[in-house]
């Protein structure tokens, strides 16, 4: 069974999975180039980042070790407030290693400097972003991703990895809900 049953819950696709896909294999070009003749850990942030992950290292020219990390963000309803817990920590000691954190999305911005600043703090020897997506009228902070794959506007959004209440991660696009999903 596939989840193309709850497309009609979207109001409006952003970004289709072929448009997903080209965009990730740019970016999997420029991360192969500044990682040449390096050795670089993934590190996916559970659970959004599930199929970012999945298609950004299949396309990778290199075979690379994969981590994840689960956080909860603190926070009421769909917003982050930037105070932070690990539920899974990294199974990988990070010390002297390059570490790509792999994300689905940058809002606030919140979640992802503290994850940042919790991995520089364990001497690795380089941290750096890959996030597909980022709404740039939401940042609270400034932090630095190194790789976006798209500036999206200031709406809550689902699909391909990205979830409303745990469900809608398996849509193959990324849209916003439709209001009587809310409702
Ligand atoms: P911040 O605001 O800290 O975002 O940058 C933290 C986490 O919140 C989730 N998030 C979303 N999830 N649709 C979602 O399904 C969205 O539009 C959205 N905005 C933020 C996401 O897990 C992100 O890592
Ligand atoms: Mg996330």
């Amino acid at each position: 069974m596939d989840a193309s049953h709850v497309g009609s819950d979207l109001q409006h696709v952003l970004l289709t999975e072929e448009q997903i896909r080209e965009r990730l294999d740019e970016l999997a070009g420029e991360i192969a180039d500044a990682y040449a003749g390096k050795d670089v850990l993934l590190v996916g942030v559970l659970k959004g980042a599930i199929m970012v992950m999945a298609d950004l290292m299949r396309a990778l020219p290199f075979s690379a070790p994969v981590d994840w990390m689960a956080v909860s963000s603190y926070g009421s309803g769909t917003k982050s407030s930037g105070v932070v817990r690990i539920l899974k920590d990294l199974d990988t000691d990070i010390t002297g290693k390059h570490v790509l954190i792999v994300e689905d999305i940058v809002d606030s911005g919140l979640t992802l400097s503290w994850i940042r600043a919790n991995l520089e703090s364990r001497s690795p020897a380089s941290v750096e972003i890959c996030a597909l997506l980022r709404k740039p009228e939401a940042a609270k902070v400034d932090i630095d991703v190194k790789w976006v794959g798209f500036d999206i506007p200031n709406e809550f959004v689902v699909g391909y990895g990205l979830d409303y209440d745990e469900a809608y991660r398996g849509l193959r696009d990324v849209g916003t809900l439709a209001s009587h999903v809310y409702s």
